[in-house]
């Protein structure tokens, strides 16, 4: 791939775009205001199924790179090396040997081109190839049309056929081993990679042939053959039909996900032709971005065992980087999730009737696939269900078993309001008030980790601003580097009392005035922090202290808040005082939502005695909540909740 295509694909060019336009959704576009000229209605539009932009009033328009060139008036190289830089790409200018390369790689492409005509015609045409026609036709019920469509092919049970009919062509057989079709072994004897196989050409999203995927078809190991990684076939980024499934993935605004690539084919055939599959490998970020491109759902339509509660769990502790073998396919449902998380897409996952792939489904009914398809649920719940169905959740050991092994998926999830969502329907079937299923969650994520190294502290710096205007993040993961704009009220707390333990007392004072209980170690939910306010009490009552412990003194050491004149004691009283009554807020609020979805639990159970309890809850928790708000205003803060 060359760095032109390799930044492309790594950049979004609405990401490029938004800090010279502000751009507003219109259908699967953005539009916004010209930044080229004046203007009153946006007629400035960028399109992210095609990476370009248009501007109607100026009538500039182009990829990424025009962009940059014409707002920042770069010339192109300057515009790619800033891409490049912004994408992690290192460039080193286009020497004698990447055009050496880029010349190779066009005829590589000219080589599979040919490989591909060859095996087609084989398989049309050559009384050898009987049995394979008879196994397309009769076993996989494939029309001539698809096999004409898709270009299958067959290759001859022989060592040197497609050596000798393509070096009789003039290609220069060192090209065909770098193209996949001709193995060297260490003799230095070279052969063809497939014989007496079913051929299916492997295409990039253009169209063109970039390897082979292929079929036994008596029974011999592998059952399926894959052309090797060469320059031009790249596991980890191609999708098996994406090139004839472009069209109706974006009219359909989904892409759905199979196994296998004779999957893909039989769905076609039967007219659902929005479907792609992997290479046999695990999928990858830069596949799903490929699709999120076009639409932003995707379907994995998984069976019932690589969907089920084994599979999950053996996922959750797949060091996703380091798989054992590179082609052994595995759902990796916190790898998606993930990706799901950073992509913004909207992945779910669809489980097959057992026994059944996709393209016997269709051919056994269409509607059964299209039932199949619409039942596919956001991966997230798919996954906690399976995780709440294997523990033993009417048991407390079970549910604090369940929630340690659910909480590194919500932790992944970047978006605070799915990740609140998901909580509170963990704490409704688990039957727990969400604040203990956010401690206990904060408990584990405190636990090491072994699948990422331990986030510094120190990121947290990067951007801060007064936590009272940002409402905190009560599950952010202690240690984790905060999102851009988000502090951490328990930390800033700390950080406050860490200054001056004292200022506990006033806090509390300000507290009692408002007719709330004092501050207390739940009012944390970052372990860390919670010994931190314990050793602090301590400290603030005078009391015999012993060594503070070095996890929550790290933490404050790496938090810096733009104190100014702070450092004047009555200012510093004035923060502690709002902070705590902020967070205090804040806990309440959580409260109060918490109590909501248990009382809708309780009613839709039909519990009417659990619904009057949690109801009397509700209201005192509603009371405090008021007088928390009551109180920072009267101090000047204006909560907006
Ligand atoms: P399956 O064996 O599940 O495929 O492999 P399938 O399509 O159901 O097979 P048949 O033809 O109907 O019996 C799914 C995918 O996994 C990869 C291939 O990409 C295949 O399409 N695979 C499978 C391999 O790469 N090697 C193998 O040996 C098997
Ligand atoms: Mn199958």
């Amino acid at each position: 791939m060359s760095v032109v295509e390799d930044v492309k694909s790594k950049i979004d060019i609405v990401d490029v775009i938004s800090p010279y336009v502000k751009l507003t959704r219109s259908g699967r576009n953005y539009r916004g205001l010209s930044p080229f000229q004046a203007e009153k209605t946006p007629s400035f539009f960028v399109f992210p199924e095609t990476q370009t932009f248009k501007d109607f009033s100026s009538g500039e328009q182009g990829d990424v790179f025009s962009f940059l060139m014409k707002k920042e008036g770069l010339t192109f190289n300057e515009a790619l090396h800033e891409l490049a830089r912004r994408a992690g790409i290192a460039i080193h200018e286009r020497s004698e040997q990447d055009k050496a390369a880029e010349d190779r790689n066009v005829r590589l492409r000219q080589v599979l081109a040919q490989a591909a005509e060859y095996f087609h015609h084989l398989l049309m045409t050559a009384p050898q190839a009987a049995h394979c026609r008879a196994y397309a036709q009769d076993k996989r019920h494939l029309t001539p049309e698809t096999i004409v469509a898709w270009q299958l092919g067959y290759s001859l049970m022989d060592y040197h056929a497609l050596t000798n009919h393509l070096t009789g062509r003039g290609f220069d057989v060192r090209d065909l081993i770098d193209a996949g079709l001709v193995v060297e072994n260490e003799e230095g004897r070279r052969y063809d990679r497939f014989r007496g196989r079913l051929m299916i050409p492997i295409r990039d999203e253009k169209g063109g042939v970039v390897g082979f995927g292929s079929r036994s078809l008596d029974g011999s190991e592998p059952k399926y053959m894959n052309s090797p990684q060469t320059p031009i076939f790249d596991k980890g980024r191609l999708l098996f039909g994406l090139d004839r499934a472009r069209s109706a993935i974006r009219n359909e605004q989904t892409a759905v996900l199979v196994e296998g690539y004779m999957d893909v084919i039989g769905t076609h055939q039967a007219g659902f032709t929005n479907v792609v599959a992997g290479m046999g490998t695990s999928l990858t970020e830069s596949q799903f971005r490929a699709l999120k491109r076009l639409a932003p759902r995707i379907v994995m339509a998984l069976d019932p065992d690589a969907a089920g509660t084994r599979a999950v769990l053996r996922g959750l502790d797949v060091a996703r980087d380091s798989l054992e073998r590179d082609d052994a396919p595995t759902f990796d449902p916190r790898g998606i999730i993930r990706h799901e998380s950073k992509l913004n897409a909207d992945i779910r996952v669809a489980i097959l009737p057992e026994g059944m792939d996709p393209d016997e489904i269709v051919l056994a009914s269409a509607d059964r696939w299209r039932e199949v398809i619409a039942a596919a649920r956001p991966i997230v719940e798919h996954v906690v269900d399976a995780l709440l169905a294997h523990f033993n959740i009417a048991e407390p050991h079970g549910k604090s078993e369940a929630i340690k092994a659910i909480a590194p998926i919500l932790r992944d999830l970047s978006d605070p309001v799915q990740r609140d969502v998901y909580l509170q329907q963990i704490a409704r079937r688990l039957q727990l008030n969400p604040r203990a299923v956010i401690e206990a969650m904060g408990l584990a994520w405190a636990a090491p980790r072994t699948t990422r190294p331990a986030a510094s502290a120190g990121a947290r710096s990067a951007d801060q601003t007064s936590p009272a205007h940002h409402p905190p993040d009560a599950l952010a993961p202690a240690g984790a580097p905060a999102r851009a704009g988000r502090v951490d009220l328990e930390l800033h707390l700390i950080a406050i009392l860490a200054r001056l333990p004292v200022l506990l007392t006033d806090a509390n004072v300000a507290l009692t005035r408002a007719n709330l209980e004092v501050l207390g170690v739940d009012d944390f939910v970052n372990p860390a922090l919670r010994l931190g306010f314990v050793q602090l009490s301590r400290a603030a009552t005078g009391q015999p202290q012993s060594e503070y412990n070095d996890d929550w003194l790290s933490l404050i050491a790496d938090y810096s808040w733009s104190d100014g004149e702070a450092g004047a004691e009555a200012l510093l009283r004035e923060e502690a005082i709002r902070t705590a009554l902020r967070l205090r807020m804040e806990n309440l609020q959580r409260e109060r939502a918490g109590l909501a979805f248990m009382i809708d639990d309780a009613r839709s159970s039909g519990d009417f005695e659990r619904v009057a309890q949690y109801n009397l809850r509700l209201m005192d928790v509603s009371a405090k909540h008021l007088r928390a708000q009551k109180a920072l205003r009267l101090r000047g803060v204006v909560v907006v909740s």
